[in-house]
């Protein structure tokens, strides 16, 4: 009799400013397929996430959709939970950072840390945009690096030579927000004393993180920690700091006590108070894990650590860390179309293809991930519906028609379906240890070997014989049953395929060990497509609604502090057009087609204004108009040139129009 393991399990919160994107499905496909492997092996696994709903870019960009920040974080935070259920995403408890639990234990840790003796206070000099009335946080200045001289930097770190420095030592600063040059000003700050906690640390780092992260963290440690700030003056989205005069806790602060309080949010509501204490103030008989990417590492392995341990709680069992998703080989990028958000994804292909792709790259180091998108077609072509589905399949149909949809009595080969449970045994040390890559290539090579044993039985050769139906219905009754056990050992990472195959087999909810006893006198239902092949149009359509999707809210560096100069400017053909006709086009709910006039000569575009214009409502109307754009080629046809519009997107789009008495083909300057 195995233990039955406790074990509480997080992913990192995804901040409350933005959407999910394909990048953040990388952390969260690996937390649920260990999770829902956990839970499959009998133990008592609990998940919880929640949205980072605090600091300065939500405060901002609430500010910019004009409505309260506690209304756009819980608007996010649906979004959020939208496309966790969308992706199977098997969360037990899903909240915000800025709830009544957070703020009680986030003020609690932090009156127990002061009353340790591990936080300080200490006056500093910070960027301060006047017009705003702002203290800037070091991403929100730009200028010249103080080191290279290269222009553009962000206020923490040098792109070009890697230096880092404060906003301060920036040559010619800007604050993004306003363009204006800051002035710098002094504010009494909060310190967390994260020294205290160096020989703690070092002895606890090593066997508590993954061992590619332990040098780098090392490092850190050998070169002395720093004291951390845990304070912002307002105006700040945050909860206020106790017993202090208008100074609010640091985003990062509370957001990893965000797990505890997920957490506790759960058990109150579960009748299981007394699970909170279990969980986080022992660790005898519990197990903690967090899930993160390499970005945050320092937050999670010495800030973290170091704030439980001085608060009275106990520290995480692992932190296991993981590398970035990258696109063809590149950072996922707005322009070329791969900066994917999750609801897009969804729109377009089955989530199932993702996780499994996903999962056939994923292992326990930190190397990045790659989508490549013809590998990812190759892969859930050849394996899930080549290879697995197929089994089911091409078995089923003689069932039905030689076995009355019943499953024989006894198992022609026990043998190959011994192999199939011992392997198991393999593949489950592979789930434990993250490693679902080599899982994959152990479940497809039992899948090859079932295909194996079908093509050198041939049943549809046996069939045509009318003495041989038992034994035809014997081999496809094994081919269901190795199917099964397939199906069951990649229901972690599959589980929609799962359940649709657990229909068609007509059993309950597979666990781990159910694959141990085979499947005999069982009717199963007849076979339906488990699992269509994915279509590399659908991609291609992903890709082009991510385009014309580009958010015009994301500061970027060109629009912020670049100049251009005239004659950069007036290498711009601004037409004035008329719009001939205007159609909807199939397949991009976007977008419209607009034949356009330029006088003489005539253009076809592609427009992202369907949301704001019925295209009956257009025809004749004037525009403006890039005219010499490079033609880009799309799947519906190729567009050449741009019309201008202003606004937010959605229905807030506006067309601009020139005065009356312009002529189509009228140059603009
Ligand atoms: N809000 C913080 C985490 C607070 S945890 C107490 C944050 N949010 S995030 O939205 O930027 O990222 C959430 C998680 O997604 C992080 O673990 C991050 O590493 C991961 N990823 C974000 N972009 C990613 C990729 N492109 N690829 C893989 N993981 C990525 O950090
Ligand atoms: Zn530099």
């Amino acid at each position: 009799m195995t233990v039955r393991r406790n074990i509480l399990v997080t992913s990192a919160l995804p901040y409350a400013s933005g959407p999910l994107h394909l990048g953040h499905l990388v952390e969260y496909t690996q937390t649920d397929v260990w999770v829902r492997f956990q839970r499959m092996q009998g133990h008592n696994c609990t998940y919880v996430c929640a949205s980072d709903a605090h600091g300065t870019p939500t405060m901002l960009q609430a500010e910019k959709l004009g409505v309260p920040p506690e209304k756009l974080v819980a608007n996010v935070a649906t979004d959020h939970r939208t496309d966790f259920k969308n992706f199977g995403i098997s969360v037990d408890n899903y909240q915000t950072t800025h709830s009544s639990e957070n703020k009680k234990l986030t003020a609690q840790i932090y009156l127990q840390l002061k009353k340790n003796g591990h936080i300080k206070r200490r006056t500093i000099k910070q960027a301060y945009d006047d017009k705003k009335g702002l203290f800037l946080p070091d991403r929100y200045v730009r200028g010249e690096c103080p080191t290279c001289g290269a222009k553009d930097q962000y206020g923490d770190a040098c792109e070009h030579c890697s230096a880092t420095y404060t906003p301060m030592d920036l040559k010619n600063p800007v604050s993004v927000i306003s363009g204006t040059t800051p002035s710098v000003r002094e504010s009494e700050h909060l310190f967390f004393q994260l020294a205290d906690f160096q020989e703690e640390l070092r002895a606890w780092v090593p066997d508590h993180v993954d061992a590619s992260m332990v040098n780098k963290l090392n490092e850190w440690l050998e070169s002395g920690l720093k004291d951390w700030d845990i304070s912002r003056d307002a105006p700040y989205f945050g909860f206020e700091i106790p017993d202090e005069n208008e100074k609010y806790f640091y985003v990062w602060f509370d957001a990893t006590i965000g797990y505890m309080a997920s957490f506790l949010n759960l058990c109150n509501k579960s009748d299981k108070e007394a699970d909170f204490n279990k969980f986080w103030k022992k660790n005898k008989d519990t197990e903690l894990y967090h899930f993160i990417g390499k970005d945050i590492i320092y937050f999670h392995a010495l800030f973290w650590p170091s704030v439980l341990s001085g608060s009275g709680y106990r520290k995480p069992s692992s932190i296991f860390v993981h590398g970035f998703l990258t696109v063809d080989g590149q950072k996922m990028s707005k322009s070329r179309g791969t900066f994917i958000m999750a609801s897009t994804y969804y729109k377009h292909l089955d989530p199932d293809y993702l996780r499994y792709y996903l999962a056939a790259k994923l292992s326990s180091n930190i190397d990045d991930i790659d989508l490549n998108f013809d590998d990812f077609i190759a892969r859930v072509n050849s394996d899930l519906v080549g290879k697995l589905v197929n089994i089911g399949s091409r078995c089923s149909g003689f069932i039905h028609s030689l076995g009355n949809g019943k499953l024989s009595k006894t198992l022609p080969n026990e043998q190959l379906f011994n192999h199939f449970i011992t392997t198991g045994k393999s593949i489950a040390a592979d789930y434990e240890a993250r490693d679902y890559s080599k899982a994959i290539r152990q479940v497809m090579g039992l899948a090859d070997l079932a295909n194996q044993f079908i093509d050198e039985k041939k049943p549809w050769v046996m069939a045509k014989d009318g003495s041989q139906a038992e034994q035809v219905v014997s081999v496809c009754t094994l081919g269901i049953n190795l199917f099964r056990i397939l199906i069951i050992y990649l229901k972690p990472i599959t589980p929609a395929l799962a359940e649709r195959a657990e229909i068609f087999l007509k059993i309950d909810p597979a666990n781990w060990s159910d694959a141990n006893q085979p499947l005999l006198e069982h009717s199963i239902n007849k076979f339906k497509s488990l699992l269509e092949r994915a279509d590399p149009e659908k991609i291609q359509a992903m890709i082009e609604e991510t385009r014309s999707n580009t958010p015009e809210n994301e500061p970027t560096k060109k629009t912020q502090t670049d100049e251009i100069d005239i004659d950069q400017f007036s290498q711009v053909d601004l037409r004035v057009a008329e719009i001939l006709e205007a159609k909807v086009v199939d397949g991009a709910d976007k977008l419209l087609e607009l034949k356009l006039s330029l006088g003489k000569d005539q253009r076809t575009v592609f427009s992202g204004i369907r949301s704001a214009y019925k295209p009956e409502d257009l025809k004749g109307r004037l525009v403006l108009m890039v005219a010499n754009l490079k033609p880009r080629k799309m799947r519906f046809g190729t567009s050449e040139g741009m019309v201008l519009a202003g606004g937010s997107g959605g229905k807030e789009i506006y067309l601009l129009s020139p005065d009356s008495g312009a002529e189509p083909g009228m140059k603009v300057r």
